[in-house]
């Protein structure tokens, strides 16, 4: 079967191609085309990317199916992010990929967005090696969230952020240090060169030692704001060199504080649920920090962690066809009046049988 998957709930216009085959998936491309516009406002604009997709997404689809080498009268399937995002931005996609399966005769699924990131790890370490029950973590711009995944396509939320999200709190960190945005990679390049105990900012650990496994990281933020205007930041330090220090040893000390809370949560969530396998995934897991900490913690602890290469961490439309690829192996699909859900809590299944 040739699948054409479609992601657009944020600023990442995403198509593509997978095969599901006899010997498994292939993905036969992987289309991701990041926008630049928002870089000027330092965070994302909702009416801007909605616009940017509808310019962006029909070159962006072509150019997947002509890498992948698969004409549209080749294409058996789609699948396509309906929640959550931000609704104009899903909208696109949505309705991008309703009418070109309706044009087609083809079935259409609608995909949670959480779902495809936790999918990703499958997609890149194959498909024999991660199989649920697992402990996921997915931490993005817009989301922290902690789920058992019982089965692909199934799970329980265990924990979620009460504010921010991790990837949003990186963002505005690496604002108020002029770091530029995205502030995640550009944070955690400059935390490299830093000593992570420079500085100590608060953890949030909400009740972890009973069990609680909602996350904050609002109060961590403020904390780091305080810090710098306390500090005369952006005044102060004068000198060129130990300014860099200075932004070196914030980042590494608020990016230890992120990556204590999250390695912690996770554990805490392995153990109450009596889970042996761990998966993280979404823009922070490509946090190489976060990465290495949670490997020996899993190493120590003799955990399986499954993290997907950093090209699958952000958001693309590879994740997406292969959370599709769970769904119409079970013979599901959407009605062709699916709606976008821009929130998790209102998201439900929207499947039916006869593929
Ligand atoms: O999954 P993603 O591409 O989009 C959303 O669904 O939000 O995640 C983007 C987020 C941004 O907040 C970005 O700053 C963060 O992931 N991010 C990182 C790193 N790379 C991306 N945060 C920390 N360290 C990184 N290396
Ligand atoms: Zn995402």
């Amino acid at each position: 079967m040739n699948l054409l998957a479609i992601e657009t709930s944020c600023d990442d216009t995403c198509a593509a191609v997978l095969h599901d085959g006899p010997d498994g998936v292939a993905l036969l491309s992987n289309q991701i085309s990041s926008q630049m516009i928002h870089a000027e406002f330092e965070g994302v604009v909702p009416e801007l990317a909605s616009r940017e997709h509808m310019r962006l997404l029909g070159p962006v689809v072509r150019r997947a199916l002509a890498e992948a080498g698969i004409a549209l009268g080749e294409l058996n399937a789609l699948a396509v992010t309906n929640g959550p995002g931000l609704i104009g931005s899903l909208l696109v996609g949505l309705s991008f990929g309703k009418a070109l399966a309706y044009a087609l005769e083809l079935p259409v699924v609608g995909i949670n967005h959480i779902e495809g990131h936790l999918a990703s790890a499958a997609l890149d370490l194959g498909e024999a090696l991660v199989v649920p029950p697992f402990v996921g973590l997915v931490a993005s711009g817009g989301h922290t969230e902690i789920v058992r995944v019982t089965a692909w396509g199934r799970w329980d939320l265990l924990g979620a952020t009460r504010d921010d999200a991790a990837g949003e709190a990186f963002d505005k960190v690496g604002k108020l240090l002029r770091l530029g945005f995205p502030g995640g990679p550009a944070l955690s390049r400059a935390a490299a060169k830093g000593r992570t105990d420079a500085y100590d900012f608060p953890r949030a650990r909400l009740g972890i030692e009973r069990g609680g496994l909602d996350l904050s990281f609002s109060g961590l933020k403020t904390a780091v704001k305080l810090f710098l205007d306390r500090a005369g930041w952006p005044q102060e330090p004068r000198d060129p060199g130990e300014r860099e220090h200075f932004v070196a040893d914030v980042a590494a000390s608020f990016q230890e504080a992120v990556v204590d809370v999250l390695t912690a949560k996770l554990l805490k969530a392995a153990e109450v649920s009596d889970t042996r396998c761990l998966l993280i995934a979404g823009g922070v897991a490509a946090n190489a920090a976060l990465r290495a900490r949670l490997q020996g913690a899993a190493r120590e602890r003799g955990l399986t962690l499954w993290i997907p290469d950093t090209r699958f961490c952000g958001d693309n439309a590879a994740m997406i066809g292969m959370a599709g690829l769970h769904h119409l192996r079970r013979g599901e699909r959407s009605r062709y009046d699916l709606a976008a859900i821009p929130n998790l809590d209102d998201w439900e299944g929207f499947y039916e049988s006869g593929v």
